[in-house]
C-alpha cells in the first residue's frame, strides 16, 4: 500500500531541488499534495507532473498573511491537512566577519521566520481540519555544526533544528497527533549550488569537491533527501519525534579521517 495513502501534504520549495522531488515522490505514494513555492510558475510545472490530485499555490513563506491564504485554499481544495514540509530555502555565503546584514536579514526570513509560520499555520491547520501526521522542516548540516564561511546560513538552520524539538514537545504535550522532525542533508546537487559552481567555472569540479568531503563519496541527489523527508512524515516514523535525521554520507560522523602511514 502507498505510504501516504489518504493524507494530504503541503510542501513548500517545490518549484525546484528537494520540494519539487518531495512533492512528485509524496503523489506517487498517494498523497494529494498542495506544491507551495514563490515562483507561481515553477509550482504549477511542478503540479504538471504530478497530474491529478495537486493544487499549486503563490506563497512568500516569511509572509504570515500569505501563510494564512495558503491554508485556507489547501483546506477548501482538499479538505484537511495532515503533513507539511517546509523546504523552501535560501542560501547567501559570508563569515562572521563579512556577512551582509541584507543576505543575514533574508536568510532568517526565509529559513528561520518561513519554516516557523509554517509550523504555526501547520500545526492549527491539521488540528482544525481533524489530521494527523507531521511537520518536517529541512535543516542542514549547518544547523547542527557551524560552517565557518556561512554563518548566517548555519544561524538560520541551527535555529530551525531547536525550533523542531520544541514545536514537537508541544504537539505532544497537548496530545495532538502531529510529529515535528528536522532533517539535515549533506551537499544535495540542486539550483541552490548554481552561484557556487558559476564562481567556480565548473560545476562538475564543484561536485567532486564537496564529494571529496561526503565519506559516502558523492553529494545526496534531491531524491535521497525527499525519501528521507517521506520517511520522516509517514506512519513508519510514529515514534521519531522531535528529532534530528541526519542524511550526510557520515559527514558529520566524526573528523576527516586521519590516516598515518
Ligand atoms: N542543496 C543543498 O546542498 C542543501 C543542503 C542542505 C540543506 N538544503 C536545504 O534544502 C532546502 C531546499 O533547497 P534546494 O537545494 O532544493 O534548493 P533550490 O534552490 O533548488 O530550491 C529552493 C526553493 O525554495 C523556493 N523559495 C526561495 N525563497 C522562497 C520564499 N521566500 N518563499 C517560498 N519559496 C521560496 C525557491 O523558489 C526554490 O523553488 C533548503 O531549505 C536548503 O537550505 C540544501
Amino acid at each position: 500500500m502507498a505510504r501516504l495513502e489518504g493524507k494530504t501534504a503541503f510542501i513548500t520549495g517545490a518549484a525546484s531541488g528537494i520540494g519539487r522531488a518531495t512533492a512528485v515522490l509524496f503523489a506517487n505514494e498517494g498523497a494529494r499534495v498542495v506544491a507551495a513555492d514563490i515562483s507561481a510558475a515553477g509550482a504549477e510545472r511542478t503540479v504538471e507532473q504530478i497530474g491529478a490530485n495537486a493544487l499549486a499555490v503563490a506563497l512568500d513563506v516569511a509572509s504570515e498573511p500569505q501563510w494564512e491564504q495558503a491554508m485556507l485554499r489547501a483546506t477548501h481544495q482538499f479538505g484537511k491537512l495532515d503533513i507539511v514540509c517546509n523546504i523552501a530555502g535560501i542560501g547567501r555565503g559570508g563569515s562572521i566577519e563579512d556577512v551582509e546584514l541584507a543576505d543575514w536579514n533574508a536568510m532568517l526570513a526565509v529559513n528561520l521566520t518561513g519554516t516557523m509560520l509554517g509550523c504555526k499555520h501547520g500545526v492549527r491547520t491539521i488540528k482544525r481540519t481533524g489530521g494527523s501526521g507531521a511537520i518536517v522542516n529541512v535543516s542542514s548540516v549547518g544547523g547542527l555544526v557551524g560552517i565557518a564561511d556561512i554563518a548566517g546560513y548555519c544561524a538560520s538552520k541551527g535555529g530551525v533544528t531547536i525550533l523542531s524539538k520544541s514545536v514537537a514537545l508541544h504537539c505532544a504535550q497537548r496530545g495532538y497527533p502531529i510529529r515535528c522532525v528536522s532533517v539535515h542533508p549533506t551537499y544535495v546537487d540542486t539550483e541552490m549550488l548554481d552561484p557556487v559552481a558559476a564562481a567556480l567555472g565548473s560545476r562538475s569540479e564543484l561536485l567532486a569537491r564537496m564529494a571529496r568531503q561526503v565519506p559516502t563519496g558523492r553529494v545526496a541527489t534531491p531524491n535521497d533527501i525527499a525519501r528521507t523527508i517521506l520517511f520522516a512524515a509517514s506512519d513508519d516514523a510514529a515514534m521519531v519525534n522531535g528529532s534530528s535525521l541526519i542524511a550526510d554520507g557520515a559527514q558529520l560522523a566524526g573528523p576527516p579521517s586521519t590516516h598515518f602511514e
